[in-house]
């Protein structure tokens, strides 16, 4: 694969795929990392003297010009972040005003294209709009690991017809991913969490053949519960998935994958309840939501964490958005900051949830590694690899 190390760009016309996908709550930003992960790409195609053109999406717009998912908004945040003067922003990506604004540009220069999914060449991969954005520049970098399990025209179809290379951050994430997943310290143990046990079966698959331990909790346990037969009174479950549940963990039992399943939870009536009850699994009451794990659970799992060699994290195991629901979510990642250095446990991170768990309570220090990719770090531990760093792989143009 080629990369900013062993591949030279200089005084070219470089299209450049970021991830500026950041979470925006009241018109603010409330988490750089994204941006902050292609600077160093960035600056290093700043200073061989390219023309960068940055191209990323923003939202969900499905193919149509929705100004509230414009780009705009970011400008101010990347010329901050990047330590630059001035950043060129492109409306339209026709070839008009592509072909003026590179006129306009000095070496060295960076352009935003407005978000890639107001057009709808974008999420239908059309091979003809990619050989047209191609044919006005030298050279495509693809810097979003984060959005690289999607195959998507600006993902995977530039690479058809230009020299692909793969971003420094690009890189970073899969090498982090990759050596944790093929460390073979052990006892090597997962926390799963969330609300669907549909967006994480084939995790939990994967995770199997190769941890000991997996702690489940969010609202996804639920479903676990239910097909052990327990009362969950009114929570939240797939039912379509108690098949599944079933199969995990006979699949568990079978590998010898130790599975910790809550044995008590926190309950509200509804989300909003700021009164929760701490109770066992059979004291549930019908009219009872399980919002958190409880007391003793935690302690399992804290537990278990302390006694690993390797921990990895993915999703929050309550309604962490609303306190008090956050409890037992919190005191995770407390466990894991206090005492992944000290008994060297090697920790990895990944997913927004979690990262916004980390960083609520400062544990970035407790975690080797935090990817900065939700659903692709999801796929990556799936064990499938993403579309765009095939397309960086498969790429021989020179
Ligand atoms: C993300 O935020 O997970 C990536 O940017 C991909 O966005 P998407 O889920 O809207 O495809
Ligand atoms: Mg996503």
């Amino acid at each position: 694969m080629k990369n900013l190390e062993n591949y030279k760009i200089e005084s070219k016309r470089v299209l450049f795929r970021a991830d500026l996908n950041v979470p925006v709550v009241d018109d603010v930003i409330t988490d750089t990392s994204r941006i902050i992960a292609v600077k160093s790409s960035i600056k290093k195609l700043i200073s061989n003297k390219n023309k960068i053109f940055l191209l990323a999406h923003f939202g969900r717009p499905n193919g149509e010009v929705v100004e509230k998912f414009s780009l705009n908004f970011i400008l101010p945040s990347l010329k901050e972040l990047f330590d630059v003067d001035k950043i060129y922003f492109l409306k339209n990506l026709d070839e008009e005003s592509f072909k003026k604004r590179t006129e306009d540009m000095q070496r060295g220069d960076l352009c935003l294209v407005e978000n890639i999914r107001f057009q709808k060449e974008e999420e239908k991969i059309d091979l003809h709009f990619a050989k047209r954005i191609s044919n006005l520049f030298d050279v495509y970098v693809n810097d979003a690991f984060s959005a690289s399990h999607r195959n998507h025209t600006s993902i995977t179809g530039f690479a058809k017809f230009l020299p692909a290379v793969a971003g420094n951050h690009l890189v970073k994430e899969i090498d982090n991913i990759n050596s944790f997943l093929e460390n073979s310290k052990k006892p090597k143990m997962a926390i799963v969490g969330g609300s669907k046990i549909s967006t994480k079966i084939q995790l939990l698959n994967n995770l199997i053949e190769q941890f000991s331990t997996i702690a489940i909790g969010g609202a996804m346990a639920n479903t676990f519960l239910i097909a052990n037969q327990k009362n969950i009174g009114n929570s939240l479950i797939e039912k379509n998935l108690i098949e599944e549940a079933i199969n995990i963990q006979l699949k568990a039992k079978k590998l010898n994958c130790k599975l910790i399943l809550p044995v008590d939870v926190v309950c509200g009536k509804n989300i909003k309840d700021t009164k929760p009850v701490n109770c066992k699994i059979e004291e549930i009451l019908s009219d009872d939501m399980i919002l958190d794990i409880g007391e003793i659970t935690t302690k399992l799992i804290n537990e278990e964490i302390i006694n690993s060699k390797m921990v990895l994290w993915n999703g929050p195991v309550g309604a962490f958005e609303y306190k008090p629901y956050d409890k037992a979510t919190n005191e995770i990642a407390k466990t894991i900051k206090l005492n992944a250095k000290k008994l060297n446990i090697d920790t990895l991170a990944g997913g927004g949830d979690t990262i916004s768990a980390i960083k609520n309570t400062n544990a970035e220090d407790g975690f080797d590694y935090i990817s900065n990719a939700g659903g692709a770090f999801l796929e990556w531990l799936e064990g499938n690899e993403s579309p765009g760093v095939t397309a960086l792989k498969e790429n021989n143009f020179t």
